[in-house]
């Protein structure tokens, strides 16, 4: 039996794994996120503990015997955020978060320097856990000199669960000190970010070994034989194990509050001018790239709000079939954007409206408006040799059997939907402990799930939707321009 433990923003998530990879049951729990001020977002590490510990209690209360006869703990979360520690290991502030953007000068000067990108293969977003760092050394100087390791937000899991320091390759390549190509960390990207090597955390693959569980913590837990806890994966890694997306060609593109298009690579090939993220993967010998939007639900959900309707009541009045293109454009920027733009001040706009213009052509335009968005990234990923034949379709947007058939006609590739059932981080995590514990090759484990429907393109309509991406992609320098 396997535990994968995916520590997200909003909460924590367990799924009991039996040895054939079925989910025996999932449990949650939920904790707050800070904004002590605008563009902050913190949150306690030891609400993340309280999660786990309560997780861990209600699985071992519903299931008795297959909890009892756990093997194996993977972790995956929510990456890039800053967990700094004193040499007691006591945290010495709360964690600040992927999503938090107070560091943004300090990433501009990080991202400007010539080898920052050269190294770690990323833009230095000021999400990402360096420029936090610079940002802690200035504001707080008393915090940054006592820091004597820093870890991300599963690590800090991992410390608890087996009193080790380590991280794994995935995760760390969102911190901007890590050497991507090399796996490991870089002296020159540490000394830029103003960290010493002995502040970091050893690091494994995500599906090795990384430690046991704590003996007192395992008999507290009524657990017998030694439990492994494997390095697992951030969280789109992990996800991407738990949906088979491991090897050349093999990708998703999810629709949820974000939108996320990733390809698994079997070489590294960065490209930082584009605003894509090149991350090792939670397996050796193995890349992943992603183009990330910040508005993909998001913005149906606002469209939603805005109207007065659900989501899913506005996708159902265009019908489940796709026509033409509507002459109407929407640019999701309503959070700013990431892929391709990396620019945080941007904002959406609709352009093209007219007295005619109904909710409907609205809410297409907004489905439109973030399929091309997401085309933008393909386009980026099929720049770095990214082989790309068919995606996977998660997230909740993925419910819309129109949004589906539009995003497959503006790729020009089919989309597989996966039959009915949990394919996520949590599930990746746990394969990715079978694979330490068993010595199972990655590939055996991490299968695709079964496909309940393809969705092909409509090769009648792909160059009406091409050229209207083209009319998106000019908007984005008009819209800047005006910002
Ligand atoms: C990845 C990213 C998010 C976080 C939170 O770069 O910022 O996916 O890991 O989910």
């Amino acid at each position: 039996m396997f535990l994968g433990l995916d520590l997200g923003t909003s909460g924590l998530r367990a799924s009991l794994v039996d040895e054939a990879g079925r989910i025996v049951d999932t449990t949650e729990a939920s904790y707050p996120v800070a904004h002590p001020h605008s563009g902050w977002s913190e949150q306690d590490p030891a609400d993340w503990i309280a999660a786990c510990q309560g997780t861990m209690a209600a699985l071992r209360r519903t299931q008795p015997k297959a909890f009892a006869a756990l093997r194996g703990i993977g972790l995956s979360g929510q990456m890039h955020g800053a967990t700094l520690l004193g040499a007691d290991d006591k945290v010495l502030r709360p964690c600040i978060l992927w999503n938090d953007t107070r560091a943004h000068d300090e990433a501009a000067a990080l991202d400007a320097l010539p080898d920052v990108r050269r190294l770690s293969g990323n833009i230095v977003f000021p999400g990402f856990t360096a420029p936090k760092l610079l940002w802690v050394a200035a504001h707080e100087p008393d915090v940054f000199s006592a820091v004597a390791k820093v870890l991300l937000p599963k690590d800090y899991l991992r410390l608890w669960l087996t009193g080790t320091h380590v991280s794994e390759m995935s995760d760390a390549a969102g911190t901007s000190w890590m050497d991507t190509g090399a796996r490991a960390w870089s002296g020159t990207l540490l000394e830029a970010g103003q960290m010493r090597a002995e502040q970091m955390p050893d690091l494994v693959e995500g599906s090795a070994v990384s430690g046991r569980l704590r003996a007192d913590l395992a008999a507290e837990l009524g657990l017998a034989g030694s439990v492994a806890v494997a390095g697992g994966g951030g969280d789109n890694a992990a996800a991407a194990c738990g949906v088979g997306a491991l090897a050349e060609g093999a990708g998703f593109v999810s629709l949820g509050t974000s939108g996320v298009l990733l390809a698994a690579r079997d070489r590294y090939a960065p490209a930082p001018e584009t605003a894509l993220h090149t991350f090792c993967h939670a397996v050796p010998e193995t890349w992943y790239q992603m183009g990330v939007i910040l508005a993909a639900t998001d913005s149906l959900n606002w469209h939603a709000r805005i109207t007065g309707h659900k989501p899913a009541a506005l996708s159902a009045e265009l019908g489940t079939a796709i026509g033409a293109p509507g002459s109407l454009r929407f640019l999701p920027y309503l959070s700013g954007e990431r892929t391709p733009h990396n620019d945080s001040a941007i904002r959406g706009a609709f352009a093209g409206l007219d007295i005619a213009t109904e909710r409907a052509d609205m809410t297409r335009a907004v489905m439109e408006g973030v399929a091309f968005a997401l085309t933008d990234s393909l386009e980026a990923l099929k720049a770095t040799g990214a082989r790309l034949d068919r995606l996977l379709a998660i997230g909740g947007g993925s419910k819309s059997p129109y949004w589906v058939e539009l995003l497959a006609t503006v790729f020009g590739l089919p989309i597989d939907l996966p039959a009915q059932g949990d394919y996520g981080a949590a599930l990746g995590a746990a394969r990715l402990a079978m694979v330490a514990v068993t010595g199972a090759k990655p590939a055996e484990v991490m299968t695709p799930p079964p496909v309940a429907r393809t969705v092909a393109p409509r090769a009648d309509l792909t160059p009406a939707y091409r050229e209207a991406y083209q009319g998106f992609r000019a908007l984005y320098p008009a819209l800047k321009a005006v910002t």
